[in-house]
């Protein structure tokens, strides 16, 4: 990272970066305002991430393709593994940064690298178990070279199958909606199909937290098991797939998550004997952020009434703990660690949860924004008060100046959280795991590829840059049942074969070498779900001569063969024109000869285009 160093070091003016005071740390710390160290501190991060993924990584020498590593640090700790915790969030991170329009051939590549290296290492039998059964998945981490860690460790760890799902599906819709749905059914669906079976399965079962040390049920867990079934179920619809046990299984997750909820605070974990006050909680919250939702107690959006009076009781509960905290007043940003009794590594606090701490408030932000209002409660009331004392119970409009007051002030609050991550974070930019709880200098895993995608991310979200809606609120998704009931579903499992990206060589696994040829033809496939009666057949028909140009006589005729009355599939392959915007639509024909269209609007699809692109898949319902 010479390169980009040696720029940001200017671009933050060295000089003023060493500022002696008797308690400063060995390092010259970061300088300036917040918005011109992010400046320099996001592509820095986006730099450590990079270098921490192989096979090219700078800093992760022997690691396989799209394997992303949790820290060069070999000892003290030996963080030269992947996790797939830590795996999934960064390249979760990577996904929305690449939506967004970030750097995007590069990233694209390593979002394709580690769904591929996903695919191989479900596979890979390890202690807690296989593919078979699903029960390898839950299998916390894996040696660089994609061979299983036979080690003693914490596990199973049940988030990680959720949490790489929620990653690729978020890749998958950016495919469905630019023209390669097909790439996300036969690269992607069978992988992700993995994992939600996993997710139906085993959710009710016991597991160790996303720290790694406590047996039990968690609420991070849980929180990202609910989501990952809410959007694997959308994606299996739009892929013309289904997915029955996400159906019955996602009500369930979200009934137990609500007894997360004590009345003031979320508890973090069922087991453990801790006080419950965690950043797991801030995590799982900022991880199920739905841009599209309310302040959605239920999932526990970041703006939610539940979520502010946790984000209080856990960020308060490292005021007393840490030194480098001494002197802060309540409503004040502080360094925030995983929880306050924690001693692993010192037990300090960590870049992340700091990151985190902010996040959740850049989330509530936004949703505020969107909502047009802020509305206290008797549960929120108190964060309100420790940022603005004068807060009362009762709603504001946007209008109003006391919305402006509170937004203002909560913006500076997490605004707060971020520079205290600056103020610990040393002049070279590079973010560890932790800093120290007495003078702030930086300490464990140097280059911790997660600290790197929590900054990425809390950053992102301060510019209103928010991932996609995971759909929590519509569709009744957020009804929370009126009876729990502890279900579990079984299957299915099935390895992901195939893993040639279109555009990728098939002969060699060198990205660098060029595709050589780009189809004219693409052969797309048409689902239709449509509920017929004997005697009725489905055609397509669109704008162009192979669509029959809106003509009847002409339309494609789609087969039956695979119809059930569970699933009501017509489906046609039809070569069309690579590259062609089309307009189309279904129509039935009636066994007296009558044709009944579909409503308006006309569908349209572009045929995808690109090297080695040959086939395309269309999923809809009629309508
Ligand atoms: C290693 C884990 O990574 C960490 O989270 C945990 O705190 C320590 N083991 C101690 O159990
Ligand atoms: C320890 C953390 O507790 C855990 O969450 C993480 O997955 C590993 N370190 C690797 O970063």
């Amino acid at each position: 990272m010479q390169h980009l160093l040696t720029l940001s070091l200017r671009a933050l003016g060295l000089a003023q970066a060493a500022i002696a005071t008797p308690s400063a740390p060995v390092l010259p710390r970061a300088s300036g305002s917040l918005d011109s160290w992010l400046a320099a501190e996001s592509p820095y991060a986006l730099q450590g991430v990079l270098d921490n993924i192989g096979a090219d990584g700078a800093e992760v020498s022997g690691a396989k393709s799209g394997i992303v590593v949790a820290s060069p640090s070999k000892s003290d700790p030996d963080y030269f593994y992947t996790w797939t915790r830590d795996a999934a969030l960064t390249i979760k991170c990577l996904v929305d940064l690449f939506i967004s329009g970030e750097n995007s051939t590069d990233l694209q590549s390593q979002i394709q690298n580690y769904i591929s290296a996903q695919a191989y290492l479900q596979t890979v039998s390890n202690p807690s178990g296989d593919l078979s059964t699903g029960a390898g998945l839950g299998e916390p981490k894996f040696n660089v070279d994609e061979t299983a860690f036979t080690g003693s460790w914490g596990r199973p760890q049940r988030d990680g199958p959720a949490l790489r799902a929620t990653a690729m599906i978020a890749y998958a819709k950016w495919l469905i909606a630019n023209g390669q749905a097909s790439t996300a059914d036969s690269i992607i669906w069978p992988i992700i199909q993995n994992d939600l079976s996993y997710v139906t399965q085993y959710w009710n079962s016991s597991g160790f937290d996303l720290w790694e040390e406590i047996q039990g049920s968690s609420f991070f867990t849980t929180a990202v098991q609910h989501r990952a079934l809410v959007e694997g179920n959308a994606l299996a619809q739009q892929l013309g797939h289904s997915c029955p046990n996400c159906v019955s299984q996602a009500p369930q997750i979200l009934c137990f998550l609500q007894s997360y909820w004590t009345g003031s605070y979320v508890l973090a974990n069922f087991g453990g004997g801790r006080s419950g006050k965690d950043a797991n909680t801030l995590l799982g919250s900022i991880h199920t952020f739905d841009p599209d939702a309310g302040c959605d107690d239920a999932t526990f959006q970041p703006c939610s009434a539940r979520a502010l009076a946790n984000h209080k009781v856990v960020t308060d509960s490292f005021r007393s703990v840490y030194d480098v905290n001494s002197g802060i007043g309540v409503g004040e940003a502080v360094a925030v660690g995983r929880y306050p009794e924690d001693v692993y590594q010192g037990g300090n606090p960590w870049y992340l949860c700091t990151f985190a701490a902010a996040e959740q408030l850049y989330d509530a932000l936004y949703q505020w924004d969107k909502a047009g209002e802020i509305t206290i409660t008797d549960v929120s009331l108190g964060f309100f008060q420790d940022v603005y004392p004068s807060a009362a119970v009762g709603t504001y409009e946007s209008s109003s100046t006391t919305y402006e007051d509170i937004v203002a002030a909560v913006k500076a609050y997490a605004d707060g959280y971020m520079s205290v991550a600056q103020k610990y974070t040393p002049s070279t930019l590079s973010l560890a795991e932790q800093f120290s709880r007495s003078d702030g200098s930086p300490l464990s895993a140097a280059d911790l590829t997660w600290s790197y995608a929590a900054l990425l991310t809390a950053s992102a979200r301060r510019n209103a840059i928010v991932p996609a809606s995971w759909d929590s609120s519509s569709s009744g998704n957020n009804n929370i049942p009126s009876v729990c009931s502890a279900t579990s579903a079984t299957g299915p499992y099935s390895t992901a074969t195939n893993t040639v990206w279109p555009g990728t060589p098939t002969t060699s696994t060198s990205t660098s070498s060029s595709c050589t040829s780009t189809p004219t033809a693409v052969a797309v496939t048409f689902n239709e779900r449509v509920t017929t009666t004997y005697g009725e057949t489905v055609y397509v028909v669109g704008s162009i001569p192979a669509l029959g140009s809106w003509n009847p006589d002409d339309a494609v005729a789609l087969s039956a063969d695979k119809y059930t009355s569970d699933d009501p599939l017509w489906y046609g392959t039809v070569s069309l024109p690579a590259g062609v915007s089309v307009e189309y639509k279904y129509i039935k024909k009636e066994s007296d000869g009558g044709v009944v269209w579909e409503g308006d609007p006309n569908r349209e699809y572009s045929v995808p285009e690109g090297c080695g692109v040959t086939t395309g898949l269309v999923s809809d319902w009629w309508r």
